[in-house]
């Protein structure tokens, strides 16, 4: 692989441990101010330091975050359609271009790819020029997959979306957890994260990740379970001993409420 692409990887995919904890703030591209992010800015800066990358748009990153933080840029380049719209999330083209990507120094550019959907053609032959725009720049890229309302999210559809965006090219997949991951993680070729969905008791979350990592992801392309928990700075670091230090689900539960009540330092 590229020596650039490598580099950027290993910013994001942690080399110590092979591991990842993204932190997904990008769901205003077709949500508007969602609940948690509606001070972007103010929600994420205290969650940066127990992040392995910033998933965002690129207006947030313009608006919101300081550009003279450490903190590698997984830019969301695809939308054009709002949750307003029946068809949300089912039709997405290209938002930002590469010239853009590089310009605000990302690590990774993330595009919807939408199996299964009308207009999958569409989204899977831009991704694909996407990646071949990504490539030329040694950008790695990241394929999100099985979005969209209608789709029965489970191991076989799960299996044929990220199958298929590692065979158009992608550098990394990002799904969703069902029963059965293992045969999704076991028949991708490359890196596998989940998605965290939508908000969730803490334990459950926590579970999610342990159950996600055991069966091969390599980690978390999470918002919601973080931003909109009681406690997302405890909640990071809870999903981070998941991810990082192979934490139990309720181990991860008692660090979070420890945090979450005072009675232990924030790690550093
Ligand atoms: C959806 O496609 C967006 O990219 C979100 O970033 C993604 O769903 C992860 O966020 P959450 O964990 O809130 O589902």
């Amino acid at each position: 692989m590229d020596w650039g692409k490598q580099n950027r990887l290993s910013r994001i995919i942690k080399p110590a441990t092979g591991k990842a904890v993204m932190l997904a703030v990008d769901h205003g591209y077709f949500m508007g101010p969602t609940t948690g992010l509606e001070q972007l800015d103010q929600a994420v800066n205290p969650l940066l330091p127990y992040a392995d990358t910033l998933m965002l748009t690129r207006g947030a990153l313009r608006n919101y975050i300081d550009p003279g933080v450490d903190i590698p840029i997984t830019l969301r380049v695809s939308g054009g359609t709002s949750i307003l719209n029946k068809e949300a999330l089912l039709h997405e083209g290209a938002t930002c271009s590469i010239e853009d990507a590089i310009r605000l120094n990302v690590s990774c550019v993330a595009f919807s790819i939408l199996v299964g959907a009308e207009y999958e053609r569409d989204t899977i032959l831009t991704f694909s020029e996407i990646i071949d725009e990504a490539q030329a720049y040694g950008i790695p890229t990241l394929c999100v997959t099985a979005v969209g309302r209608d789709m029965v999210r489970d191991a076989r559809y799960m299996s044929l979306a990220s199958r298929l965006g590692a065979e158009l090219g992608a550098d990394i997949i990002k799904t969703y957890y069902v029963d059965g991951f293992d045969k999704v993680v076991d028949s991708c070729p490359v890196p596998v994260v989940i998605a965290g969905g939508k908000k969730i008791p803490e334990l459950e979350a926590l579970q999610m990740a342990r159950n996600a990592i055991d069966a091969g992801a390599i980690g978390v392309d999470m918002g919601r379970n973080i931003f909109q928990a009681d406690d997302p700075v405890a909640m990071i670091q809870a999903v981070r001993s998941v991810v990082h230090d192979g934490a139990a689900a309720d181990d991860a539960l008692g660090l979070y409420q420890s945090l979450k009540s005072g009675e232990v330092g924030a790690a550093t």
